[in-house]
C-alpha cells in the first residue's frame, strides 16, 4: 500500500507559546499531522522592529514548507500583527509553490468577541509589538462597532515565561502591574483577550487578580474551530496533508531544553529536533 508523504500542518511560534495553540488544534483535529517550529534561539519577538519580525517570521515559513507543510498557522500574535499580511500578499505569490497557504490567528479570534463581552468593552494584553501594531483595534473596528477598546503591551510575561517562571513568585508582581494599568484605562471592561501564545501560561495567576465577572479569552479556543472550518472550505488544501496524527518538535535553540520544557506545557513526554532556519 502507498504510504502519503509526510505533509503536516505546520505551527510557528517565537518559542514555546504557539504550543497553547498547539495543544487546542490537536484536540479539535487530531487525524492531522503537525510540525510546531520554536524560534526560541531568537525569542521573544515582542519588541523587535517589523523589519526583523518579517525576515525571522518568512524564515520559518519557509523553512516549514521546505519541511513538507503546505500550510502553516503562525500561532504568534507578534508575527501575525508584523509580518503576515506581507508574506500573504507580497513573498508567497512568488514562491515555487505559490498554492501554499499561511493563516494567522488574529483574525478568528476578534471574531469571536461578539459572543464573549456583553457590554463591548476589551481589554487586550499583548507584546509591545502586537500593540504597537495596532491589528487588534483595527480588525475590531472592521467588523464591529460599538466596541471601547484598551490595551496594555506586558513587556515582562513572555520572558518569565520562557524561562520556566510561569508559576514563580516574582512573576506576581509583573501580572498585578499590568492588570492594574489596563484596569485604570477602563473601569467597564468585562472581556480580557489574551493576545499573546504565551499568556495562557499564565492564566491561573491573571485570574488570581482580576476582579469577578471578567472573562478571560484564550485564543486556542477560537483558532482550532476556525481552522476546521477552512479546511471545510477549501478541501484542495485538505487532500494535499497527511493525515497520520503525529507531531514533530523543531527548535532553533537547545533541543534537550526545549523538550524538557514543552513537556511540560504540553503534558506529555516529548523529543525535539535542533534546526538552524536563518
Ligand atoms: N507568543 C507570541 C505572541 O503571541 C510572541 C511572544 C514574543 O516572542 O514576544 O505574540
Amino acid at each position: 500500500m502507498e504510504t502519503k508523504q509526510w505533509a503536516p500542518i505546520g505551527v510557528f511560534d517565537s518559542g514555546y507559546g504557539g504550543l497553547t495553540i498547539l495543544k487546542a488544534l490537536r484536540a479539535l483535529l487530531p487525524q492531522y499531522d503537525w510540525l510546531y517550529l520554536g524560534d526560541n534561539a531568537r525569542a521573544p519577538y515582542g519588541s523587535r522592529s517589523f523589519d526583523v519580525v518579517h525576515k525571522f517570521t518568512l524564515q520559518a515559513v519557509e523553512y516549514l514548507f521546505s519541511a513538507g507543510a503546505p500550510l502553516i498557522i503562525v500561532a504568534c500574535n507578534t508575527a501575525s500583527a508584523k509580518a503576515l499580511r506581507t508574506i500573504q500578499q507580497q513573498d508567497l505569490p512568488c514562491m515555487e509553490d505559490p498554492t501554499k497557504r499561511v493563516l494567522g490567528i488574529i483574525r478568528p479570534t476578534v471574531e469571536a468577541l461578539e459572543q464573549i463581552t456583553h457590554n463591548k468593552h476589551i481589554g487586550i494584553l499583548a507584546t509591545e509589538g502586537t500593540v504597537a501594531s495596532g491589528s487588534y483595534p483595527v480588525e475590531i473596528e472592521k467588523l464591529f462597532s460599538g466596541f471601547t477598546i484598551s490595551q496594555e503591551a506586558c513587556p515582562m510575561w513572555v520572558p518569565l515565561v520562557e524561562n520556566g517562571e510561569a508559576a514563580g513568585e516574582g512573576t506576581d508582581w509583573f501580572i498585578r502591574h499590568h492588570l492594574t494599568h489596563l484596569l485604570q484605562q477602563d473601569k467597564a471592561i468585562d472581556t480580557i483577550l489574551l493576545a499573546c501564545t504565551h499568556y495562557p501560561l499564565l492564566r491561573a495567576k491573571i485570574a488570581q487578580y482580576l476582579p469577578e465577572g471578567i472573562s478571560i479569552v484564550e485564543q486556542g479556543t477560537y483558532v482550532a474551530p476556525s481552522l476546521q472550518d477552512y479546511l471545510l472550505r477549501h478541501p484542495e488544501m485538505e487532500q494535499r496533508l497527511s493525515k497520520g496524527g503525529e507531531v514533530r518538535y523543531l527548535t532553533t535553540e537547545s533541543p534537550e531544553t526545549f523538550s524538557r520544557k514543552a513537556s511540560i506545557f504540553v503534558g506529555e513526554s516529548i523529543m525535539a529536533t535542533h534546526v538552524v532556519i536563518d
